[in-house]
């Protein structure tokens, strides 16, 4: 692996290089099964994201444990599905006992679930969910007569919330403008004053979607307040813990997530906490039936009678058919570590964000922004020109990156340009941070050098 976050290089350079290895042609005869994987190890290698770096500290995609790999290449090479019992039982006995575990630590006496393909994914099913069922409240069913069905169909959530709220809308046929976007407080949690004015308004509430977790700061909505008002408006609450489930598995942390248990729907990503390599998503329900309207009898897959001898599987309870067994990987983990195996790592994680964000608030050539809730970090380098802040923190993110000594996220906050650590390597220690900040700090006088150049230019 190369020793760097990133492979050094301009973006174009780079993609061209790993392009070439694999050759200008289709090939019409092979070079062979050995030659081809070292061909693509190199190329990762070479080329790709080294997340087991301690400097590589940006996006919510931490290094997947070993035992969750080696479980993903046997769930690859038994090449099962879920859909029906046929396409493998014991794939779906696993997802089965994942999903009741995972149900049980949110808190749920009778919940189910089902893997997705992303938090994207687990959000745009939990609204087409909270979609049917407001149609089925109005006596319709959405799946046969569309949105119509829908006088004035709207969605609430935090100003903060993830955009694939909007885009799940947009997917649902409720229209991004479906979504009434809810300012926050000063610790960036939904305002539910402003909620329940909002939901006053209201003619079709469809759902209200909390977030457990807000990507940048990690901030988590008020869930009981908002069940309470959720529930006066006869709107499904759904609670987007992609990125704040897993402090469930923290005896420290798990209070956060108080109320969650009140949610008609959950979606909880473990390829974010959790270790896991991409995706390994669930949607949480409260109970079984809130899948009634993806029921499906198929003639080539479950037909009725095969149903009722036994033979069904899991193909009712999402959008796809075929479907990866991501559940396997996650039942290794869960085995392997235990629950307080997983919450050391969170704890761990969590201490690692406060320790950074000691260090950033204690150093002048930084400024904090916002306090740490789970493992995310946001922050400015003070550049001496203030009219060069924004552009420098931006210049200094990418030079970080063209160097491939580290990587560091980058977000807005209102209109200033941020920088973001999300710390999600357990095996980062506390003088990695300060050698990290090094970097940063390193980084920021070069850039605020170049644009001054430039500027004089
Ligand atoms: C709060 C939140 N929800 C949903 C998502 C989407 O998850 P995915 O990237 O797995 O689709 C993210 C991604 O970062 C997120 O932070």
């Amino acid at each position: 692996m190369h020793p760097r976050s990133l492979p050094p290089g301009r973006p174009t350079q780079v993609l061209a290089a790993a392009f070439s290895r694999l050759g200008d042609a289709l090939p019409e005869e092979g070079i062979g099964p050995d030659e081809a994987l070292q061909r693509i190890d190199g190329l990762l290698t070479d080329y790709g994201v080294n997340l087991r770096d301690a400097f590589c500290a940006a996006h919510l995609q931490p290094p997947p444990l070993a035992v969750a790999v080696k479980a993903d290449a046997l769930a690859s090479a038994s090449n099962a599905s879920l859909d029906t019992y046929d396409s493998g039982p014991a794939t779906i006995a696993v997802e089965r006992w994942v999903v009741t575990k995972l149900a049980e630590l949110a808190g749920y006496a009778d919940g189910d679930g089902v893997f997705t393909p992303g938090g994207t994914m687990s959000n745009l099913t939990a609204l087409m969910l909270a979609r049917d069922a407001a149609a089925a409240r109005r006596g319709v069913n959405a799946r046969l007569s569309g949105v119509h069905a829908l006088p004035e169909p709207t969605v609430y959530c935090s100003e903060l919330a993830h955009f694939s709220v909007q885009r799940a809308c947009a997917a649902l046929g409720l229209g991004e403008n479906a979504v009434r976007p809810i300012e926050v407080d000063d610790d960036r949690r939904m305002r539910t004053d402003s909620l329940q004015r909002a939901l006053n308004h209201a003619v079709t509430p469809v759902a209200v979607v909390a977030t457990a977790g807000t990507t940048d700061f990690g901030s988590i909505d008020p869930l009981p307040a908002i069940a309470d008002i959720a529930e006066r408006h006869g709107a499904w609450l759904h609670v987007d813990a992609a990125y704040g489930f897993g402090a469930l598995f923290s005896d420290r942390l798990s209070g956060l997530l108080d109320g969650l248990v009140r949610a008609d729907s959950v979606t909880a990503d473990l390829h974010k906490i959790g270790w896991q390599p991409a995706s390994a998503s669930v949607l949480l329900v409260r109970t079984a039936e809130a899948f009634s309207s993806l029921d499906r009898s198929v003639a080539y897959l479950n037909p009725e009678d095969d149903r009722i001898a036994g033979y069904d599987g899991l193909l009712g309870r999402t959008l796809q058919t075929t479907r990866r067994p991501d559940a396997v990987k996650v039942a290794a983990s869960l085995l392997a570590y235990g629950r307080q195996g997983l919450g050391g790592l969170v704890d761990h994680c969590h201490a690692l964000a406060r320790h950074a964000a000691e260090l950033i608030a204690g150093d002048p050539v930084f400024e904090l922004i916002g306090e740490v809730v789970l493992t995310t970090v946001v922050f400015r380098y003070v550049a001496t020109d203030p009219e060069l802040v924004d552009e420098v923190n931006a210049e200094l993110r990418r030079h970080l990156m063209r160097t491939g000594v580290a990587l560091v996220g980058r977000t807005d906050v209102g209109k200033a340009t941020c920088l973001k650590f999300t710390l999600l390597n357990p095996t980062t220690t506390f003088d990695d941070l300060v050698r990290l900040l090094g970097l940063v700090r390193h980084a920021g006088a070069v850039s605020e050098d170049m644009l001054r150049q430039e500027g004089l230019a």
